[in-house]
């Protein structure tokens, strides 16, 4: 009988994740207390095409909180909830050029600088919250749940521990309540943005949720209809533009795929139509993003021609050839 071979993209996975787990720069966030007690060391790759087939290496079934990586999935609900028009009244479109969590607005509107950055996800979350009060974030866990693929959960020591510990967004929430840009309350919105940002997932949800949004919102693997078209394309330009904060335009430059980061160290990159990668390791670099998440992302895009703007190189073509 005929051996099978390793498909070449698992053969690639494999070999660069034997590479950048020697790569040890960067430190896990403290901030948030519950974050400090992060395997440093785990490190898992997963990327799925759009189509539902898996490539995996490392700890792919590691549990960490999603964090950050909830804002445009939020972002995307908020739209198809509220409606484009209301959520940019209060919430823009702009790369803000700044720190995730800076506490500042865009002169003239007062809006946050875009739903990425801090600021913009708690206005969105608030937006939500208003509507839908205390349920929230049930409507949050079922929409991340068919993005995934899989019934989510949250990390109930890492909520507890940001909403002990997020004085920050405290004050972000209450300078946004000053000028009006978000409804009602301050401390019920934060709490469900606390409970988002601490929503388990592993890389191999984070690689599936791209893939449904590089599948036209929809689960590869269970069919169910995550998100409409418009709302991929809104989620992803802001993805592009905004997703890894101050690094945005590096990133854009180098990688050329819409992304995201946490701070608890996932990363989520999209090949539109083609398909999803998620990253898990902690160790994060200046900007918040995780080191080997980045390195990951930068060697496939190159290798596997995904830059968006790559024309020279085979990219989808090589992709359909060998998927
Ligand atoms: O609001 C916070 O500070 C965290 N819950 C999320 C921040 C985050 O993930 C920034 N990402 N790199």
């Amino acid at each position: 009988m005929e051996t099978p071979t390793t498909h070449e993209v698992q053969v690639l996975l494999d070999r660069l994740h034997a590479e950048y787990v020697t790569h040890a720069s960067g430190e896990v966030a403290t901030y948030i207390p519950e974050l400090a007690r992060a395997d440093p060391d785990r490190f898992g790759v997963s990327l799925a095409t759009s189509e539902g087939r898996l490539f995996e290496a490392g700890h792919c079934d590691a549990p960490f909180t999603i964090q950050s990586i909830s804002k445009p999935f939020t972002y995307g609900i908020a739209l198809e909830e509220l409606g484009r028009e209301l959520v940019a009244r209060h919430v823009g479109v702009e790369p803000s050029g700044d720190a995730f969590n800076s506490i500042e607005l865009q002169t003239g509107s007062n809006r946050p600088f875009n739903p990425m950055v801090n600021s913009g996800a708690i206005t969105v979350t608030a937006l939500l919250h208003h509507v839908h009060g205390a349920r929230t974030i049930d409507f949050i866990l079922d929409r991340f749940s068919a993005l995934a693929g899989r019934r989510l959960a949250i990390d109930p020591d890492v909520y507890e521990s940001e909403r002990r510990t997020g004085h920050r967004n405290r004050a972000i929430a209450h300078l946004l309540l000053n000028f009006g840009m978000v409804p009602g309350e301050a401390e019920g919105a934060l709490d469900v943005y606390f409970r988002q940002c601490a929503i388990t997932v592993t890389s191999r949800d984070l690689a599936m949720m791209a893939a449904t949004l590089s599948n036209m919102g929809r689960n590869p693997i269970t069919g169910e209809a995550a998100f409409e078209l418009s709302t991929v394309k809104d989620v992803l330009s802001i993805m592009f533009t905004c997703g890894m904060y101050d690094y945005s335009g590096q990133w854009a430059y180098r990688v050329g795929m819409p992304a995201k980061s946490g701070v608890a160290g996932g990363v989520i990159a999209v090949v539109n139509r083609q398909l999803g990668i998620g990253t898990y390791s902690p160790r994060l670099d200046p900007y918040g993003n995780s080191c080997r998440g980045v390195e990951i992302c930068a060697e496939l895009s190159s290798r596997l021609g995904l830059h968006v703007f790559d024309c020279l190189n085979v990219g989808s073509s090589y992709l359909e050839a060998i998927l």
